[in-house]
């Protein structure tokens, strides 16, 4: 069995904290020692930008060393990776094309799985020991490919009143997608907590009435950090080591790489 795991994020709300979460824990993870690859999967480039300025990031979208041809010729990813400002923490980038994706997998054979085999050398040769996967705010069949090519999937949920709106419709799908994939639920992962509201404790409840949900025992807060961070390219725990989401980022790691030991 291959030592890299699979991971990625992934809600059909939009504004869930999945970009956010997928950039912080794949800096936290590789500051462990762990070697991390991250796939940013959506035309947003949020992942990209997490780690690159906007000109470098629109210029990695414009050439052809993108997600969107590597999937469009099913090409080994192992040649699309660009090494981060930070040890331990590579990238495949995305490209504004990805909005296309999906007409391109339409006329495909296999067309569920060609992410999984875009990844399959990468994942076989074991160099990484997590591959991180952001996934745009869809169910269509490339968020199916994401799913298929993963092992686990952590879901991001807004700590809001409308947070938890579509989630049963979303544990449904997944749950629909087991005769094409193992991915299973690694967790919940509540984000943008604000203690001065009340929501978040209606969030609290209600996922821990599903019984069969693991919800990470670590909650984001909400942090201008974060947003700052962004607007900078940077993980958060670089741009503010001291912040609360830096501490909490670190917290999940090591949830993750509790979970994910074998
Ligand atoms: N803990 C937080 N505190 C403050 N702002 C946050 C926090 N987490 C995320 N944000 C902000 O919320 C917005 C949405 O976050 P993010 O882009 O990570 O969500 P997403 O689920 O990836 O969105 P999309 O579905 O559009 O891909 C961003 O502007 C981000 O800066
Ligand atoms: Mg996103």
């Amino acid at each position: 069995m291959s030592k890299t795991q699979v991971i990625c994020f992934a809600n059909n709300k939009g504004g869930s904290g999945k970009s956010t979460t997928c950039a912080n824990l794949g800096y936290e993870l590789s500051s462990l020692g762990k070697k991390v690859l991250m796939v940013d999967g959506d035309m947003q480039l949020n992942l990209s930008l997490s780690f690159f300025d906007e000109e470098t990031v629109l210029a990695m979208a414009e050439s052809e060393k993108n997600l969107y041809y590597a999937v469009r010729g099913k090409k080994d990813l192992k040649d699309y990776i660009v090494n981060t400002p930070y040890e331990n923490l590579d990238l495949i980038p995305s490209s504004i094309l990805m909005s296309q994706v999906e007409y391109e997998l339409f006329t495909m054979m296999q067309r569920e799985f060609v992410l999984k085999k875009c990844l399959s050398s990468i994942k076989e040769e074991g160099k990484y020991d997590y591959i991180l996967i952001d996934a745009p705010p869809t169910l269509g069949t490339w968020v199916i490919n994401i799913l298929c090519a993963s092992d686990k999937v952590i879901v991001p949920v807004e700590a809001s009143p409308w947070g938890l709106f579509g989630l049963a419709n979303l544990f449904e799908f997944l749950g629909n997608m087991s005769e094409m994939t193992e991915a299973e639920v690694m967790g919940v992962l509540i984000t943008k907590v604000d203690e001065r509201k009340n929501y978040y404790r209606q969030t609290l409840e209600i996922l821990d009435s599903y019984e069969s949900i693991n919800v990470f025992k670590t909650y984001i807060h909400v942090d201008s950090s974060i947003e700052w961070a962004q607007d900078a390219s940077k993980p958060v725990s670089v741009f503010k080591k001291s912040t609360r989401s830096s501490k909490e980022f670190a917290e999940l790691a090591k949830e993750v790489k509790k979970n994910g030991s074998r």
